[in-house]
């Protein structure tokens, strides 16, 4: 089809219907910016409980416990799964955090051997190499794989 003027005249309409109807919206003007947010020096400091343990002083020497926290009595080995060297991992985890948080984990043996890893990278704990490193990865890998191997199917997640 040939691209006549009356095509053309369409195009030009069709053109300034649209930048009009930008502008009434609002689109093409400056929106109004949001007030500046207080000076730093003026916003009251984060009590120290509110900050995330990542967020706090990083901690010193390797497996270090993270300033702050105070071992709630009422977690014990019993929290976490059955199996070899529980009690041991149990004490050894819980140094910083919670059992909670490893007990909500389903991870491969290779994906608990990367969370090793980052924890010491990250967050301090004291590096386990080795036959010893070999033991929490039985553990873990055997008390806590992943979710759908434990009867569980996450019908929103496709990885593991
Ligand atoms: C030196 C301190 C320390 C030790 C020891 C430690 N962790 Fe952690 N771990 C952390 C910190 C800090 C976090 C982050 C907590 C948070 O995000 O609230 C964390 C988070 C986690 C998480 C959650 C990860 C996620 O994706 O949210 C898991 C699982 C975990 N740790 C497992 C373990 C296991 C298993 C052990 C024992 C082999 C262990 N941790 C020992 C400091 C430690």
């Amino acid at each position: 089809m040939a691209f006549g003027p009356a095509r053309l005249a369409t195009l030009c309409i069709a053109l300034t219907v649209a930048v009009l109807g930008a502008d009434k919206a609002g689109w093409l003007r400056d929106k109004p910016q949001p007030p500046a947010p207080p000076p730093v020096a003026a916003r009251p400091a984060p009590a120290p409980a509110a900050l995330a343990p990542a967020a706090r002083e990083p901690t010193a020497s390797a497996g270090a416990v993270p300033p702050g926290y105070v071992r709630d009595s009422a977690d014990v080995p019993a929290n976490l799964p059955e199996g070899p060297d529980r009690e041991e991992i149990f004490w050894f985890c819980t140094a910083c955090h919670s059992s909670d948080l490893v007990r909500r984990q389903g991870l491969t043996r290779e994906r608990w051997d990367e969370l090793l890893t980052w924890m010491t990278d990250r967050h301090g704990m004291a590096p386990l190499e080795g036959t010893e490193r070999d033991k929490y990865l039985d553990y873990l890998s055997q008390a806590l794989p992943p979710r759908r191997q434990r009867g569980f199917t996450n019908p929103f997640l496709n990885r593991e």
